[in-house]
């Protein structure tokens, strides 16, 4: 729960969440299966090829820098896994099983899986239940919602390799202390040590 919903905004912050060490690794992994992303997602695809996505999908740095205020860290962190296995369930749909970025794919998908796994067990269950601020659960809602029933304006076009892109960026930025002292991090306006 935020600071600002509880009214109690004269108080420091609640922490921002603190990554597990033992998330480290795995996302390390996820790291550099994303180093080779300009190939798979890219140099493999047709020119401006673009699959359709969920406008929640689109979750970049800027959101993160809009939602740090009223949100914490971990909410943030949940938000990043539900976001980001729905890319990855959409990029793997549109690839045949003998197109050349569809191992590469599937084994990022397992990679996921696994820091997710990790992910769940490192934080008590009552925690990864608590209810989400409001603006982040009509988001969750309508991420989960089936997409048959989401409006047309809620679609969007999005090449794979941007979608990837996000997901990269934002990883540095929410699991930052799995990553020291990298360039993207000058870019996230996510700093704990401020907020
Ligand atoms: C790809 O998109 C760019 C920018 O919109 C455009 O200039 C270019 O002509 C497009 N290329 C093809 C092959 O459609
Ligand atoms: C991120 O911001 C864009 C607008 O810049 C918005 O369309 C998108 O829904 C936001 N994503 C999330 C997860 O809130």
């Amino acid at each position: 729960m935020s600071v600002v919903r509880l009214g109690l905004v004269l108080l420091p912050p609640v922490p921002m969440a603190q990554t597990p060490a033992s998330m480290c690794t795995p996302l390390k992994t996820i790291k550099d299966s994303l180093s080779h992303r300009r190939r798979y997602m890219k140099h493999n695809f047709p020119i401006n090829y673009t699959i359709r996505v969920h406008s929640y999908e689109v979750f970049k740095l800027s959101n993160i820098s809009r939602m740090r205020l009223q949100v914490e860290g971990l909410v943030l962190q949940r938000l990043w896994f539900q976001v980001n296995q729905g890319i990855l369930k959409k990029i793997i749909r549109v690839l045949p099983e003998r197109h050349p970025s569809r191992s590469y794919t599937a084994e990022l998908e397992r990679r996921f899986r696994d820091v997710e796994g990790v992910f769940v067990q490192s934080h008590p269950a009552e925690v990864l239940e608590q209810d989400l601020p409001e603006g982040i659960q009509d988001t969750w809602d309508h991420l989960t919602e089936d997409p048959d029933r989401v409006p047309e304006y809620r679609w969007r076009y999005a090449s794979p390799k941007s979608l990837l892109d996000n997901f990269c960026h934002t990883m540095h930025c929410l699991f930052s202390e799995c990553f020291p002292s990298t360039e993207v991090q000058q870019d996230c306006e996510y700093d704990k040590g401020k907020v």
